[in-house]
Formats: structure tokens, C-alpha cells, sequence
């Protein structure tokens, strides 16, 4: 078969194909710890669930229109409200299968071939990705100091005549930093003179720790929501524990909503009903849930990064938000794929090579799963890489032997 030079540039979503692995190694009895996936464990908001079947007992599952349902965006324009400080109207949110999707509809509709796109290292996998599914051209921006934040020198270096936007992810997969307000709206700032876009993926705004809160991006900028080059990405997968109903939304002009509006008319038509009603629901419903998940969330963080720290050799910077941590294993291994490698054979435990998010040496680790599994995987972790620890592990029904 022939496929398409492009088709053919594109690389499989590692943290995709890792869980497919986890999946098939399970069903074969492997006693394996995820630590790689990027999904909590708590179920969808009871009310959400019950208006889906609602929603699907009445029969009534038709075309819904392609920018969402009324009385989801609607939910949208409110909680931008409330999250965000901002009012916008209807017209100025699309809803789509996701915050991925969104992202996706949302470089169709800005990127011309050529065009650069700025991505701040480390970064999620899929952006570098999508911008090549547009014939663009990503240029990754890394930390000249080694942290997880670039400096706003390093991304001026990074601009040219051909940048068109800017994607930021703040709190951030896979590091789990917080950007710094100052550094946040000295971007914004930027991309407003410069006339660059400014993507804020905030799909992990509500995943702060500590008490803290996210400075709604908004605030970063003077202009009204028709004219600023900041345009919002966000969703239910992470928050509400909804990843399965693929639900996400991005703010902006009317203008910019219309033409992604046109793109998903003609590529998806629309959401689902039943997944838009459930979104709804969770949306404008008891938010207790995202506090639960957050103190969860927390309390495994602190878990993982105290773990880490007992491993000789083990760097760990203390998340501020997500259920990621990305410590830098290079005094143990300079290559994250052989370390990840080790790691799922000797102890069952699938993590992500940190080269895939531009940070080799590293690996990321996530903490979204139950407490107890975490702690597993922890411990196996640490057998695994402390040279003090004993030879062999019991591990389910098999004894493994470390031969590092
Ligand atoms: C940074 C980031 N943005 C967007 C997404 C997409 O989320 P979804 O498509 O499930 O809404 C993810 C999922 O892992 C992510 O990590």
C-alpha cells in the first residue's frame, strides 16, 4: 500500500500504543503497573452518567448542530465565566471530541504550510504531531537552564517571520510545573505585539495543588475576546474522569469559531448528543468531584516524589499540578528507552521515555491511578534501580532477578 508522505511522517502517540501494551500484557496475566497513562481512576460524575442514559432511552440521538449544543455551550459560556473572569457569548465556543480534536480543528484552521508553531519543552507528544498533520513546521523551545520553563528569552530567540502560534500547558505534561504568572503574560504580551496566536491548553487548570490556583490567562491580556490572540483549549477528560466521552472546547473570535465550525461540519458533523448531555451535566453539576480528585491527586504526588527521592542518583522537581512528575533518571541511564525498557522487564511497571516529551534522560511517571497501585509501581521502581536493594522481587506469581 501507498500511503500519503505525510501520513507516512507521522508518528504513533507513544502514551496510546503504551496503553494498548499495558491492556494486552494484563489480559495475558502480567502483573503490570501503569504508571504511563494519562487518565484517573475516579468514575464520571453520577449525575453526567444518568443524563447520558437519559439521554439514550429516549431514542432521540440525531445530528446535533456541528459547534455543539445550545445548552452545552451554554454550560461553557458559564464556566468560562466563573473559572476565567471573562464573558463571551455562545458564538465564541466550539465543542469537539475532544480537547485533542479541538487542538487539531484549531491548527486546520490557523496553520498554513510553512508556518511554525511554537512548542515549549517538555511537551505533551501530540502537538509536535499535529503541526506536521498541517504541513507545518514545529519548533521546539528548550529550557536553556535545564528547568521545565523556558525563559521568555528563549522563545523570543525562537521567533521568526513564519511563527503563527505559540502552545502553552500550564499546570504541564508531562512535568507537572506551573508557569510562573510574569512568564505567562510576558508571552501573552509578546504574542499580542508580534501578532502570534497563544494556545492555552489549560486542559489540567483545575489540577493545582496545595491550595493554589490557576491565574486565569485572560487576565494576561487587555483586548476583548473577538480581537486577542489568546484562544483557550479545554475539556472534561481530565477533571471529571469523562476521557471516554471524548469532550472538549476551545474559546475564541466568533470569526475563528466559524471557520472550525465549517471544518467540523464537513470532517464529524458533530459530537455525540449522549456525550454532549453528560458533559452538561457534569459541567453545571456538584463540582465536589474535582476537589476530591485533586486531594487524590495530591496525596499520590507527594507519595511519588518522596519514593523518588530515596532512589540514589534520582532528580525529582515537586509537581505543582497534574498527576505527572518527571524526574531525571540520566545518572542511572542517559537513554529513556532503555530505562523504560528495563523497567516494564524486570518489574512490570510501564512508564514514558522522557525523549518522546523532549526531555531525555527523564521519564514520566503518572500518579493517576488508585493509591495503592501507585505504590506498587513505586516500589518495584525502587528495587529495580537502587543497587542496595535485594537481588530478587516477588512479583504477582514470578520471581525476577535484577541483573542491571
Ligand atoms: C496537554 C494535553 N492536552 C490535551 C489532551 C487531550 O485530552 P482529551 O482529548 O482527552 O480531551 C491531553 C491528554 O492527554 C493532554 O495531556
Amino acid at each position: 500500500m501507498e500511503i500519503s508522505k505525510l501520513a507516512a511522517s507521522i508518528a504513533e502517540s507513544p502514551t496510546v500504543k503504551l496503553n494498548a501494551e499495558a491492556i494486552k500484557l494484563r489480559a495475558q496475566g502480567e502483573a503490570i503497573v501503569h504508571l504511563g497513562v494519562g487518565e484517573p481512576k475516579n468514575k464520571a460524575p453520577q449525575n453526567a452518567v444518568a443524563r447520558a442514559v437519559e439521554k439514550l432511552n429516549s431514542g432521540e440521538i440525531k445530528y446535533a448542530p456541528a459547534d455543539g449544543m445550545p445548552s452545552l455551550k451554554k454550560a461553557i459560556v458559564q464556566y468560562t465565566e466563573k473559572n476565567y473572569g471573562r464573558t463571551v457569548d455562545a458564538a465564541n465556543i466550539i465543542v469537539s471530541d475532544g480537547a485533542k480534536h479541538s487542538l487539531f480543528n484549531l491548527l486546520y484552521a490557523l496553520i498554513n504550510p510553512g508556518d511554525q508553531v511554537i512548542i515549549l519543552a517538555p511537551y505533551w507528544v501530540s502537538y509536535p504531531e499535529m503541526v506536521k498533520m498541517m504541513n507545518g513546521v514545529p519548533v521546539i523551545v528548550k529550557p536553556s537552564d535545564g528547568s521545565f520553563c523556558p525563559s521568555i528569552s528563549d522563545i523570543e530567540k525562537a521567533i521568526t517571520e513564519s511563527t503563527r502560534a505559540i502552545i502553552l500547558n500550564s499546570p504541564n505534561n508531562p512535568s507537572g510545573a506551573v508557569f510562573p504568572d510574569e512568564l505567562v503574560a510576558k508571552i501573552v504580551d509578546l504574542c499580542e505585539k508580534k501578532n502570534i496566536y497563544f494556545f492555552s491548553d489549560d486542559i489540567y487548570h483545575k489540577l493545582v495543588f496545595d491550595g493554589r490556583m490557576i491565574t486565569p490567562v485572560y487576565s494576561f491580556t487587555k483586548k476583548d475576546i473577538e480581537s486577542t490572540n489568546v484562544v483557550v483549549i479545554n475539556g472534561l477528560s481530565k477533571t471529571y474522569g469523562m476521557t471516554g466521552f471524548r469532550i472538549g472546547w476551545v474559546v475564541g473570535s466568533r470569526q475563528l469559531v466559524k471557520v472550525m465550525t465549517n471544518i467540523q461540519s464537513q470532517s464529524t458533523t458533530c459530537n455525540s448528543p449522549i456525550c454532549q448531555v453528560a458533559a452538561e451535566a457534569a459541567l453545571t453539576g456538584d463540582q465536589s468531584c474535582v476537589n476530591e480528585l485533586v486531594a487524590a491527586m495530591q496525596a499520590n504526588r507527594d507519595m511519588v516524589v518522596k519514593e523518588l527521592k530515596l532512589i540514589p542518583g534520582v532528580k525529582v522537581a515537586k509537581p505543582e499540578g497534574t498527576f505527572y512528575c518527571l524526574p531525571d533518571f540520566s545518572a542511572i541511564n542517559k537513554d529513556s528507552m532503555v530505562l523504560a525498557e528495563f523497567l516494564l522487564k524486570k518489574a512490570l511497571v510501564i512508564t514514558v521515555p522522557g525523549r518522546e516529551f523532549g526531555a531525555e534522560g527523564h521519564l514520566r511517571i503518572s500518579y493517576a491511578g488508585a493509591a495503592a497501585e501507585v505504590a506498587e509501581g513505586m516500589a518495584r521502581i525502587k528495587w529495580a534501580l537502587d543497587p542496595n536493594s535485594p537481588r530478587e522481587m516477588q512479583i504477582g506469581n514470578k520471581k525476577v532477578v535484577r541483573d542491571w
